[in-house]
Parts: structure tokens; C-alpha cells; sequence
């Protein structure tokens, strides 16, 4: 079975404009989450769209399904983690629970607060999922990027051409993610920026597929400026 899981459990500490986590911050006319989720639903693959929310925000995430969407067996809430792939490993125990557990299973996770990721990237991440077992979208960097590990001078300046930026989707065969992750110890764990380098720290390949700039991650006010910019919104100084 193909699951999406939509990433909502952080609180958005660095956008700091609101109590509201970001990702309930209206983009044009609607939540941003609901952006996301929409396009998820255009998506007629999923057997199910998960959606791991701040605990503390449940009830309003139900009620926006309520209002923006209705009524639907296609949507389940279930509560986020301490961190990003503690929300990933609670949508997966929930999976277990209610449809079982299988090596056929794919699940396609993505930022609540990526809403401009595309029916394209979502497809061709399923297919790739179900050939090579894990996948990253990426953009090549644009910029040239520069290492320092003392952030006051620069150590080494690799070779742009071999740089991208990892985006999201990033899409896994569950019992694949799930072995790969059991075989980590707790150092190694604390090293994890995302659900990928699960995989890369276990020298596991990853396929990429192609992101784009404009499938930004809203982090700061400047992007959530360059989203309501995108949509045609009101940008709020
Ligand atoms: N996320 C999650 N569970 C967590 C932390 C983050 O599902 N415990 C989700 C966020 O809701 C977001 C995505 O992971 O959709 C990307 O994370 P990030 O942009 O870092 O979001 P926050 O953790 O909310 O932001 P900040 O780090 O500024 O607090």
C-alpha cells in the first residue's frame, strides 16, 4: 500500500511571528497546511494521507479537514513526535496498527510547510519508491556552497556541480526505513537532520528525483513572505 504522511508536529520556533505553528498561518486564502494536503489529494495513489500533528493542535487540524475538506476516509490525524522522524515513526506504528505490517509498504513523507511541492515530484517519488526503496527530492544548489568548521573562516568550497539541496518528498519502503533505523545507535541518531540520512549513515542508496526552488520550505518571515508573494497573497511586512 502507498501512505502519504504530512509532517505537522513542529511548533515553528523560528518563524516567531504568532503563537500558531506555521504551518496554520494563512498562505492566500487558506492554511498552509491545507495547501499541502490538497495537493496531496490530487494524488489518487495513496491508500491513505496521514498527517502527524502537534498534539497540542489536533483539534483544530480536525477541524480545518471539517471546514476545508469534509468528510473523508482518506485523511488520518494522528500526533507528532519530539522530532521530525519521531512524527515519521508514529505515522508508522499507526500504519502497523491499522493496516498491518508489510515489506510491500511505501510512505511518502513531506514538509506541512513545503505547499508548493508538485503532483510530479509526488508521482515520480512513488515510482522511484517502489523500485529503489528510498528517495530524496533535490534542487541543484544554485549557490556555491561553503564549508567551515570553525563558522568564522571557510575550511573547503566543494565542487558546485556535485551540491544540491534536499527537499522533501522523501519517500521510503517502510520495513526498509524502519531495519535501516533499528540498526542505529543512539549517537548515530542524534546525528539525523532528516529521514535520509537514515539511510546515507548506513550507506544505504538513496534515488533523487527533481525538486525545484520554488518547492520552498517556509522557515523564516522571509519565506512565508515569498509564499504569500507566490499565491498572490497579502505580504505582510
Ligand atoms: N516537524 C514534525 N515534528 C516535529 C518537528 C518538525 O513533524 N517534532 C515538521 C514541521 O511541522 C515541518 C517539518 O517537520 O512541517 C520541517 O521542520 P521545520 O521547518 O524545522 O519546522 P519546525 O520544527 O516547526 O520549525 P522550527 O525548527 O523553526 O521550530
Amino acid at each position: 500500500m502507498i501512505f502519504g504522511a504530512i509532517l505537522a508536529g513542529g511548533t515553528g520556533s523560528r518563524m516567531n511571528i504568532s503563537d500558531m505553528p506555521k504551518q496554520f498561518l494563512n498562505l492566500g486564502d487558506k492554511p498552509i497546511i491545507l495547501h499541502t494536503l490538497e495537493k496531496f489529494l490530487t494524488c489518487p495513489r495513496f491508500d491513505c494521507i496521514y498527517v502527524g500533528v502537534h498534539p497540542d493542535w489536533l483539534t483544530h487540524m480536525r477541524d480545518l479537514v471539517a471546514k476545508h475538506i469534509g468528510q473523508t476516509d482518506k485523511i488520518k490525524l494522528v500526533p507528532g513526535g519530539s522530532d521530525r522522524n519521531s512524527t515519521i515513526f508514529n505515522i508508522i506504528d499507526d500504519i502497523e496498527t491499522v493496516f498491518g505490517a508489510s515489506d510491500e509498504h511505501i510512505i511518502v513523507t513531506h514538509d506541512a510547510v513545503r505547499p508548493f511541492v508538485t503532483l510530479k515530484m509526488i508521482e515520480e517519488n512513488i515510482d522511484a519508491a517502489l523500485q529503489h526503496g528510498a528517495v530524496d527530492t533535490v534542487a541543484p544548489a544554485v549557490d556555491t556552497i561553503v564549508c567551515s568548521t570553525d563558522g568564522k573562516q571557510i575550511s573547503s568550497i566543494p565542487d558546485r556541480s556535485t551540491m544540491y539541496q534536499g527537499q522533501t518528498p522523501q519517500s521510503f519502503n517502510i520495513n526498509l526505513l524502519k531495519s535501516l533505523f533499528a540498526d542505529l545507535s543512539e549517537t548515530e541518531k542524534q546525528t539525523l537532520t532528516d529521514a535520509c540520512k537514515i539511510c546515507v549513515v548506513r550507506n544505504h542508496p538513496v534515488y533523487m528525483v527533481e525538486g525545484n526552488s520554488a518547492n520552498l520550505k517556509i522557515t523564516t518571515i522571509s519565506d512565508y513572505k515569498i509564499a504569500q508573494a507566490m499565491v498572490g497573497g497579502k505580504v505582510i511586512d
